[in-house]
């Protein structure tokens, strides 16, 4: 998979360098090219934004630097292209948008800082690509850099070959087919500050213990996420 990150900051996307997807990267899983959007500004102080039309506070996303740094993407690679552009007015991002996402060979995402992009370049990439507008979640960020680090670390780790026993994806949280959150975990020392294991998972019958487990990860749906079990609202899976 090819992901071009666009962003005024793109020192944001060093972590990805590290851990899974820095490895998923040295292995050839994924080309990642990160570009400083300024590249496309041709005044002497890089502007990338100005006052909105129509007054009020903020600053919007000037066009024309990224219809540039667009028309370099369509240069630079003729993988068909997807744009995703972090926004709180967006589609939530879940895990079935994450496995949605994980199927494209090509990934965009065009981070907006202060009040957003200026609306006509979104129009023009959805008249030309794929788009996908998504929010990390009800609350605002200064920018799209933290969620494009959330997004592609969900998105990553689900490409074939990056994660060693693809299994445990089937296990988690919000994993396909199964709706509930994960239960517990444990492991050595069977006793940590008068803590001890429960018992049920020293006892080797497994059958015991995957009921265990879904029981506790009932438990603890009913408990934090009741939206999961008692209605449709879900987690985009369907029941
Ligand atoms: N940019 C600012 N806030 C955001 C959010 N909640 N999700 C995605 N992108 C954002």
């Amino acid at each position: 998979m090819r992901l071009d990150l666009i962003s005024i900051f793109p020192d944001y996307f060093s972590p990805l360098q590290l851990s899974l997807v820095g490895k998923a990267i040295t292995a050839g899983l994924v080309d990642l090219n990160v570009h400083d959007l300024r590249q496309w500004t041709h005044d002497r102080h890089h502007t990338t934004d100005d006052t909105p039309y129509g007054g009020g506070a903020g600053m919007v996303m000037k066009p024309e630097p990224w219809g540039e740094a667009f028309d370099a993407m369509e240069e630079q690679s003729a993988l068909p292209l997807t744009v995703v552009v972090p926004t709180p007015a967006g589609r939530p991002f879940d895990q079935a948008l994450a496995y949605e996402l994980a199927e494209r060979q090509r990934l965009v995402f065009a981070c907006g800082r202060y009040e957003g992009i200026d609306q006509r370049v979104i129009d023009h990439c959805s008249e030309k690509y794929e788009l996908i507008e998504v929010s990390l979640g009800d609350y605002v960020l200064n920018g799209g850099e933290v969620a494009v680090l959330a997004i592609v670390e969900a998105v990553v780790r689900l490409l074939p070959g990056v994660i060693g026993n693809p299994a445990s994806l089937d296990e988690e949280s919000h994993a396909p087919g199964h709706r509930l959150l994960e239960y517990p975990n444990y492991t050595k020392p069977p006793v940590w500050r008068d803590r001890a294991v429960p018992e049920i998972l020293l006892s080797g019958n497994h059958a015991a213990i995957a009921n265990w487990r879904r029981e506790r990860a009932l438990e603890r749906t009913r408990e934090r996420r009741p939206d999961l079990v008692d209605d449709d609202i879900g987690n985009g899976f369907g029941a």
